[in-house]
């Protein structure tokens, strides 16, 4: 008898497991996710309630809706508050997008700077729940970061496992600074995707990439806090970016959720945008077959993976709310960002491809311009100075830049100043 109120149930095969048990996918190998007992007692009213209080557990934006996400003890919380990121009205960035109003929800704005903190809060918890002393990802940056901030908040040893040279300097820099051990993999992500889930198996380490159930829970938290923000008002459209996929899986379920649990009275669509050169869902989105890995390739190096964990459950989650996917190339991405950035709002690559992608789907009759349309920024901008510096520079391979602010040399007197400016 479990002494749990969730279980872990695998949507393939149907099999259910007791929510304790430690596993991560299904003797089938699909991906496990948390079902919840029956609909929980919390209601929009009283999680609004919470947003007074200054208990760590009510002012996290997970936490703040644990009988949606998974209803732990406040004591056995691991939590950096994270969440209650800004939700943007973003005027410039709409006109540019060719929509009449824009809503942009800056995931950045979490304490290790990405959206993965709110599914690592929820990971990492029950790693300590579970009685692991270690956790371990494969990554492209911002799981890492996050993991190794958790990790250390809670006394575990991190195992980072990462692509050679695809790592974007900020990212890389929180997982030393945090004290991870740092694996860097010759190969591609997808390759250390394979490696961790086979140390985590032989070595008794626990798995923290969003194949981990209680990552999904967690992330659910994006689409629960924006309504939130939106006084529980259902957007007609949430646009956000996919990599490994975990992300759009995690907000669809939890709206899914709320949806079944009579807290709201429709679904928003989806709009998961991909890089072009990174784009397994869109090509078995729009051909409608099984994903087909792929060698991903793009300077948006958080979504460059070729052979995504939750392309399955993404594409159920998908048919659940009518939502589409799209591609973007690195140029309409760098673009994007040039107009994310110069708002004042700014984002790493892959967060601007939520607005390249918008930008596309509004040209194509997808998106209305007068629609109510919500985008998630996963990563903050100074996650990639980087790509940054050189995009201003012009000396990004391939990308010409359309929007430069470069630096500009003076000599250190008033005259040279005021020519520099211009007179
Ligand atoms: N945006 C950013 C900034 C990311 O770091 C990621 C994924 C995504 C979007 C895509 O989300 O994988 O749920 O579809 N980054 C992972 C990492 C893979 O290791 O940090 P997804």
């Amino acid at each position: 008898m479990s002494t749990v109120s969730w279980t872990l149930d695998c949507a393939e095969c149907a099999a259910s497991y007791d929510g304790l048990e430690e596993r991560h996918r299904c003797e089938c190998g699909a991906p496990l996710d948390v079902r919840h007992g029956g609909a929980p007692s919390l209601s929009p009213a009283t999680a609004d309630t919470r947003l007074l209080s200054r208990r760590p557990e009510d002012r996290s934006g997970v936490w703040r809706f644990r009988e949606w996400v998974l209803p732990l003890d406040p004591a056995e919380l691991v939590t950096r508050k994270e969440g209650h990121t800004n939700l943007y009205d973003a005027p410039q960035v709409a006109a540019w997008a060719g929509v009449e109003r824009l809503l942009l929800k800056h995931e950045g704005e979490n304490p290790t700077a990405s959206f993965k903190d709110r599914g690592m809060t929820v990971a990492v918890s029950m790693a300590k729940k579970l009685g692991k002393r270690s956790v371990a990802c494969a990554s492209t940056g911002n799981t890492s970061a996050s993991m190794a901030s958790y990790a250390a908040a809670a006394g575990l040893k991190a195992y980072v496992f990462i692509p050679e040279g695809k790592v974007a300097f900020g990212k890389l820099s929180q997982a030393m600074a945090y004290g991870a051990t740092t694996l860097q993999i010759a190969g591609d992500f997808d390759r250390a995707m394979t490696l961790v889930e086979q140390l985590a198996a032989d070595e008794g380490v626990y798995l923290v990439n969003s194949v981990n159930p209680f990552r999904i829970e967690g992330q659910k938290a994006i689409g629960f806090e924006l309504l939130q923000d939106l006084e529980w008002a259902v957007p007609d459209w949430i646009v956000l970016p996919g990599g490994n996929l975990g992300n759009n899986w995690a907000i669809a379920k939890g709206l899914a959720e709320l949806y079944d649990w009579g807290f709201i009275p429709r679904l928003p669509r989806i709009a998961v945008i991909q890089a072009a050169g990174a784009n397994p869902l869109y090509t078995a989105f729009t051909q409608r077959r099984a994903l087909v890995p792929v060698v991903a390739e793009t300077l948006a190096t958080a979504i460059r993976i070729g052979n995504p964990v939750s392309w399955q459950r993404s594409l159920r989650g998908l048919a659940r709310v009518d939502g589409v996917v799209e591609q973007v190339s690195d140029q309409e991405i760098m673009d994007a960002k040039a107009e994310v950035d110069a708002a004042g709002i700014g984002a790493e690559p892959a967060s601007c491809a939520t607005v390249a992608g918008l930008k596309k789907l509004v040209a194509a009759g997808v998106i209305a311009p007068d629609a109510h349309i919500c985008g998630v920024l996963t990563g903050h901008v100074l996650k990639d100075p980087g790509t940054v510096v050189d995009y201003h520079l012009g000396k990004l391979a391939g990308i010409e830049t359309t929007r430069a602010h470069p630096p500009v040399q003076v000599e250190g007197t008033v005259e040279a100043v005021k020519r520099a400016l211009g007179g």
